[in-house]
C-alpha cells in the first residue's frame, strides 16, 4: 500500500500515451479457456462465477435481507411540491429491536399519473433534506461530512442544509415526465470514513446477517441498502416495481453498479461519473488508480483488493465484467469532460467491452468503436455520453437518463 506521504504526492497520469499496455480478462471466456456462446450458459455458469470474483476480490459479500426487516410509513403528503407530488417518508427498520438500525427513505410520486409509476432510485450524499428545499422532508440527524457551503456543522446537518444538493436532483423534471424518485442517505448504512464501519450496518447487523465487518466493504453496504429500498418499493402499490432504474453518482455510482450486479430486480442501471472501482477500467493507468483509491478510501473495498495495488494485471476481473453483469438490462454510462480523474475514456471502453454479453441476448450496445463527441449520446441497450463540465450530476445528465428510460420502459409496457 502507498504510504500517506506517497498518496499526497500521487501524480495521476493524464496522457493517453502513458496509459500502458494491458490485456483485459475476456468476459466470455472461462478460466479453462472455453468460449461462452449462449445467454443460457452465460447465466448458468459464467455470470455467477464473475459475480463471485467481484465479491471475493473487490467489493465483498452482498447478503440477503434481514429476517425481521419491516417498514414504517411516517408520512404521506399528497399536496407536496405545490400539489404536483405525493411525498412519502418511510423508515426501513432492519431488525425488530427497539433501537433497530434503520434507513429513512424519501419517495416522491407524480400526482398526474394514476397508474403505478416507474421509479428512479439512488442514494444521496447529504441526507434526504439536501435534495429539495421542501420543508416537509425530515432533516437527517446522522453523522455526515462537514461542509461549510452545505451548512453541515459538527458533522450534523442544520436547517440551512435543506436543498444543498438540489441541482443534482431535478425532482420536478423527473415527476413531470411521469417518474417517481426514491432516495436515502448513504450514511444511514455506513458513515463514509475509515472508522464508519464501527457504527454502520457492517457492525450493527453482523449477527442478523451472519457476516463479519471485514467480509464486505462500505460500497457493498451502501449497495445492500439500495436493495432494501427495492424491497420497500415492491410493497408500494403506487410503484411499478418492474420498472425501477437504479442510479448513482461517483462513489454512489459504484454502489449502484454493485447493487444491480447482485440484484436483478433493478430493471435499468445508470452510472454517472463512477470512475475507478465503478465503470472505469482498472487496468488503464489514467486518473485515479486502484492503488490510489485503496489508499484514500481503504474502507470501500475488501482488503484483498489491496493485493492488486501494484499488480492490477493479476486482478481476475476488470470493470467491463461488472458492466456485463447488467445484461440484458438497459445500461447508461455517463462521463464528464473535466472529470479526467474518473477516466472518461476508460468508462467508455468498459462499456464497449461489455457489449459481447449484450450481443448474446441480441441486444445492441454502443454501436460504435469511437468515443462520441461531447454531448452526442450513443448506443441502444448500452448508452454512453460525455458532457461538458466537471465531476457532477446535472440536469443534462438526468434528461438523457429520462429519455433512455422513456425508450426502454415504454417499450416494455407496449410488449
Ligand atoms: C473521489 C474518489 C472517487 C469518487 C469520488 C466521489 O474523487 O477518488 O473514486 O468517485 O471521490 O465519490 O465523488
Amino acid at each position: 500500500m502507498l504510504s500517506i506521504a506517497t498518496a499526497q504526492t500521487f501524480q495521476p497520469n493524464y496522457e493517453e500515451a502513458n496509459v500502458g499496455n494491458y490485456r483485459l480478462p475476456e468476459v466470455l471466456q472461462t478460466d479453462k479457456g472455453k468460449k461462452i456462446t449462449t445467454s443460457r450458459k452465460w447465466e448458468k455458469s459464467m455470470r455467477p462465477k464473475i459475480l463471485a470474483k467481484f465479491a471475493e476480490h473487490v467489493y465483498g459479500k452482498f447478503p440477503g435481507r434481514t429476517k425481521d426487516m419491516h417498514f414504517t410509513i411516517n408520512s404521506v403528503d399528497s399536496t407536496a411540491l405545490g400539489g404536483k407530488a405525493t411525498r412519502k417518508q418511510v423508515t426501513i427498520f432492519f431488525t425488530k429491536a427497539a433501537d433497530s438500525p434503520s434507513m429513512d427513505v424519501l419517495l416522491y410520486l407524480p400526482n398526474q399519473v394514476k397508474e403505478p409509476v416507474p421509479v428512479f432510485i439512488g442514494l444521496n450524499f447529504y441526507g434526504n433534506h439536501s435534495i429539495q428545499t421542501d420543508p416537509g422532508i425530515q432533516l437527517s440527524e446522522r453523522w455526515m461530512n462537514n461542509n461549510e457551503p452545505y451548512k453541515v456543522v459538527n458533522n450534523r446537518a442544520t436547517e440551512g442544509s435543506r436543498g444543498a444538493q438540489a441541482s443534482r436532483w431535478p425532482v420536478e423534471e423527473i415527476l413531470a415526465r411521469g417518474y417517481g424518485l426514491a432516495t436515502a442517505y448513504y450514511g444511514d448504512l455506513e458513515p463514509d470514513h475509515t472508522e464508519g464501519w464501527k457504527t454502520g450496518i457492517r457492525t450493527t447487523l453482523q449477527e442478523e446477517l451472519t457476516i463479519k465487518p471485514e467480509e464486505w466493504g462500505a460500497i457493498s453496504a451502501w449497495a445492500w441498502g439500495l436493495s432494501r429500498i427495492m424491497d420497500y418499493l415492491e410493497t408500494d402499490k403506487q410503484v411499478n416495481a418492474k420498472q425501477v432504474a437504479i442510479t448513482g453518482h461517483s462513489r454512489i455510482g459504484k454502489a449502484a453498479l454493485w447493487a444491480a450486479a447482485n440484484d436483478q430486480r433493478f430493471a435499468m442501471v445508470i452510472s454517472n461519473d463512477s470512475g475507478e472501482g465503478g465503470t472505469a477500467l482498472a487496468r488503464r493507468n489514467y486518473g485515479e488508480t486502484l492503488e490510489r483509491i485503496n489508499t484514500s478510501f481503504p474502507h470501500w473495498f475488501v482488503s484483498k483488493y489491496k493485493e492488486y495495488n501494484t499488480n492490477v494485471d493479476q486482478l481476475p476481473v476488470d470493470q467491463h465484467m461488472l458492466l456485463a453483469l447488467m445484461a440484458p438490462r438497459p445500461l447508461y454510462v455517463a462521463s464528464a469532460e473535466d472529470d479526467q480523474w474518473a477516466d472518461p475514456r476508460g468508462e467508455f471502453l468498459s462499456a464497449k467491452h461489455a457489449e459481447p454479453v449484450y450481443e448474446l441476448y441480441g441486444k445492441k450496445g454502443l454501436g460504435t468503436e469511437q468515443m462520441p463527441a461531447i454531448e452526442q449520446p450513443v448506443g441502444e441497450y448500452i448508452r454512453y455520453h460525455i458532457r461538458t463540465g466537471k465531476h457532477d450530476i446535472t440536469l443534462y445528465d438526468w434528461q438523457q437518463f429520462l429519455t433512455f428510460a422513456d425508450k426502454h420502459f415504454k417499450q416494455v409496457a407496449k410488449a
